[in-house]
């Protein structure tokens, strides 16, 4: 299986850097110094026929020189270069190599790129990229890339055919505190492509779900086989560029893949289970909650629980738009919500507890909406009070859920201020996918069901 024929590029036990840079800033250098600074375990040669010694490591002037067996090598030379290194890899053993270096097929160097293609299979390596930022991986603390260095490690697998817009995202995930099993930039994907990569991520313990920004399929039937596959065990989520004319075109002088036609993409995605994305923030919104939530209950029912009317309206709204069932709550649990109120408040659905409410009641309605089997899903909003502390209103969410007998899928939207923004992180790093407006909570649940749906068509139990 293809899969399988990745571990050495994920699981490497050495790594030359062949390229390594003396000097702070460039590519070579960068990319050896987040390898180090990160924490990766295992052994690491740096490559330089000009050093003696990089970032406290003794340099060797190729891969041949160096007296351990090599598993990984990251090539950072220039294009024409690259060859002559390849072979060098092959002869050594190396097993997997992660080429950086531009100057191939997308400025039309196709020969080029072809003969270093040729040159890994005939010694049996598989060969990442080129054009490309690097490779990273939580479990072995590889982050070979010359992207940011502090990635923080969690459970989400993203595939980047963009070498700018994949490190930037990267930043932007540590910013967001979202959490990422690993990055892989593919480039040109002149020999590991989706299929390859999806086919690896779906037997990943390490990864609960995979995002891919892509521009276009390389190997269409191979990609949809798997996909059809990969997504009965983890969902897959993909921003497929390119939806306009205009675009498509924009594409063809990018990464040089045929784009096609967009409405083809839907089709297949859909097909496959594929959850498609229209832009970054939907799909780190999707990515985030379908890593965290629980399965959907077959009760599917919703429960929104507020202290603000008008957000209430507009998740109700949102519900309806994205498919979310709403409960019609009855009589019984009307009176128990009613407990948790002023009598002005409105215990139907949703259920506001209005402007005066505090933790404690935010507190008393959840646990009641979670320890009641005809709920399925809660649906928790705030709006920054002064009688309402954000934080305590997260941590009485997160009491109710800890002792609730049934876990059951909980989101939650919540407006403020800096306070509530805390309140938001609270929430998301303990699991539970919280946004600052309810459209986005709801449309992630949405994502979720989206794709069991699909499963269950599929005969998923
Ligand atoms: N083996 C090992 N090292 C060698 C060899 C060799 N045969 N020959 C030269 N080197 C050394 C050089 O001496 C140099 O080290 P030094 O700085 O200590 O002297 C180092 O390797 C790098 O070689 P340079 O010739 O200085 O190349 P440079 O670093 O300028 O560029 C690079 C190499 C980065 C691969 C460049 O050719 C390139 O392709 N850049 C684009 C990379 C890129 O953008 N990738 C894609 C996508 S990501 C995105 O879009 C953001």
């Amino acid at each position: 299986m293809a899969g399988r024929d990745l571990k050495p590029l994920f699981y490497p036990k050495s790594v030359a850097v062949i390229g390594a840079s003396r000097t702070p800033g460039k590519i070579g250098y960068e990319i050896l110094r987040n390898i180090l600074e990160y924490g990766y375990k295992g052994k690491v040669y740096p490559v330089n026929p000009k050093a003696e010694e990089i970032l406290g490591l003794k340099s060797y002037p190729n891969v041949l020189s160096i007296p351990d067996k090599v598993d990984m090598a990251v090539i950072a030379v220039p294009a024409k270069i690259v060859p002559s290194v390849l072979e060098e890899c092959g002869k050594k053993g190396v097993k997997a190599v992660v080429v950086i270096s531009s100057g191939f097929k997308e400025i039309g160097n196709t020969a080029l790129e072809e003969q270093i293609v040729n040159i890994a299979r005939k010694h049996s390596m598989r060969l990442l990229g080129p054009n490309i930022f690097g490779l990273y991986y939580a479990p072995p603390k590889l982050n070979a890339t010359f992207g940011p260095k502090d990635v923080l490690p969690g459970s989400i697998a993203f595939i980047s055919q963009s070498g700018a817009l994949g490190i930037a995202l990267m930043g932007w995930t540590i910013l967001e505190e979202i959490g990422l099993s690993a990055v892989v930039s593919v480039g040109n994907k002149a020999d590991i492509d989706d299929a390859d990569l999806l086919d690896f991520f779906s037997e990943d313990e390490h990864t609960k779900v995979i995002l891919i920004y892509m521009e276009g399929v390389r190997r269409a039937k191979e990609f949809m086989m798997v996909a059809k596959k990969v997504a009965m065990v983890k969902p897959v989520i993909v921003i497929k560029a390119g939806r306009s004319e205009k675009g498509v075109k924009a594409i063809a002088s990018h990464t040089g893949s045929l784009a096609g036609s967009d409405l083809i993409y839907s089709a297949a995605f859909k097909q496959c289970g594929i959850l498609r994305a229209s832009n970054i923030e939907e799909a780190f919104d999707w990515a985030r909650a379908l890593a965290q939530l629980p399965p959907i209950p077959k009760r599917d029912d919703a429960v929104i629980i507020t202290n603000g009317g008008g957000l209430g309206v507009m998740a109700t709204d949102a519900c309806q738009e994205y498919g979310i069932k709403l409960l019609e709550v009855p009589e019984d649990l009307i009176a128990e919500f009613r407990k948790y109120m002023p009598p002005f408040g409105s215990p139907y659905n949703p259920v506001d507890l209005t402007g005066q409410a505090t933790e404690k009641e935010y507190y008393g309605a959840i646990a009641t909406a979670l320890n009641d089997e005809r709920v399925g899903i809660v649906i928790m909003l705030y709006c920054e009070t002064a009688v309402a502390n954000p934080m305590k209103v997260a941590e009485a969410l997160l009491k109710a859920r800890k002792e609730a007998k049934t876990d059951k899928p909980i989101v939650s939207a919540m407006i403020g201020g800096e306070e509530t923004e805390k309140a938001i992180r609270e929430l998301n790093r303990n699991g539970i996918p919280a946004y600052p407006v309810a459209e986005r909570a709801i449309s992630s649940l949405a994502a979720l069901k989206k794709w069991m749906e699909w499963r269950t068509r599929r005969g998923a139990g």
